[in-house]
């Protein structure tokens, strides 16, 4: 069943030139990278509120700092998997390819997509409070609290927190890309969190083919045109194959 939603999907791809992925946590997963709500997740660790938010940074920077430099540790050492790759390898074969993800893990970089949306910001990157200067900063573990080297201000991370909203004019290319799209993939996440939930019923309703891959069935399935249940890491090189030269 599943090869065959897959042969499905690739023959849309084939004939599409407009092409939007949408990723979440769940293709780094077989990476080793914790997901959010699974029954692993980070949420079911720690408390949201008291980590990932503005209040909880102003109330506890130290904290949230500890908190996002374990973070930085656990991921630093783990490689892209077989699904970004195979993203990777999909962006060669169409025309005009869109990634958009809302994982801040950096793993579609290092697998070599050219160009990912990083709609949730990077945990590789820190803006300063201050002067609100941007820097990479790759280090693990990462002086605890870091200070912005043009001004002296205290770093956060360059992450977008629950309670903020994001960049206006990345929110204004990816809603023009999804109003172009032809096919749209929905890879890897569980549809929990606005405005990324809504993107893909924004672009079924603009006209796109949209597919949705993920270990298990979500509330948004039954909106799309498909719905294969699978691991990120063996349904895209599948399908990958299947589009072909
Ligand atoms: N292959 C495919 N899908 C998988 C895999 C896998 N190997 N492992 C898990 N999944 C799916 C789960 O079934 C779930 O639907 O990935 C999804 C992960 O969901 P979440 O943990 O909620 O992550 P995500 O959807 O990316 O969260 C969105 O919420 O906390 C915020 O900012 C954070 O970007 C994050 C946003």
């Amino acid at each position: 069943m599943e090869n065959e939603a897959i042969r499905q999907l690739a023959e849309q791809i084939k004939t599409s030139s407009r092409v939007v992925a949408l990723t979440g946590a769940g293709i780094s997963q077989e990476s080793g990278v914790p997901t959010f709500r699974g029954k692993d997740g980070l949420w079911q660790n720690f408390r949201a509120e008291e980590l990932a938010t503005p209040d909880a940074f102003n109330r506890d920077p130290v904290l949230v700092w500890q908190w996002y430099d374990w973070r930085r540790g656990l991921i630093k050492p783990l490689k892209p998997n077989s699904g970004h790759h195979a993203l990777v390898n999909l962006e060669k074969r169409v025309q005009y390819f869109t990634l958009v993800t809302q994982n801040v893990d950096g793993l579609h970089r290092a697998a070599g997509s050219e160009n990912p949306i990083e709609m949730h910001g990077t945990l590789w990157r820190v803006r300063c409070l201050e002067c609100k200067k941007i820097f990479e900063n790759r280090d693990v573990p990462i002086k605890i609290l870091p200070k912005c080297e043009a001004c002296g201000g205290l770093l956060r991370p360059h992450v977008v927190w629950f309670g903020e909203s994001l960049d206006e004019k990345i929110l204004h290319t990816i809603y023009t890309h999804l109003q172009r799209a032809q096919v749209m993939l929905i890879v890897g996440t569980s549809g929990a969190v606005q405005p990324a939930a809504s993107f893909g019923i924004v672009a079924k309703r603009a006209g796109a083919f949209v597919a949705e891959l993920n270990r298990s069935n979500t509330p948004q399935s039954p909106l799309f045109d498909l719905s294969i249940q699978g691991k990120a890491g063996e349904l895209l090189p599948q399908l990958v194959e299947h589009v072909g030269r």
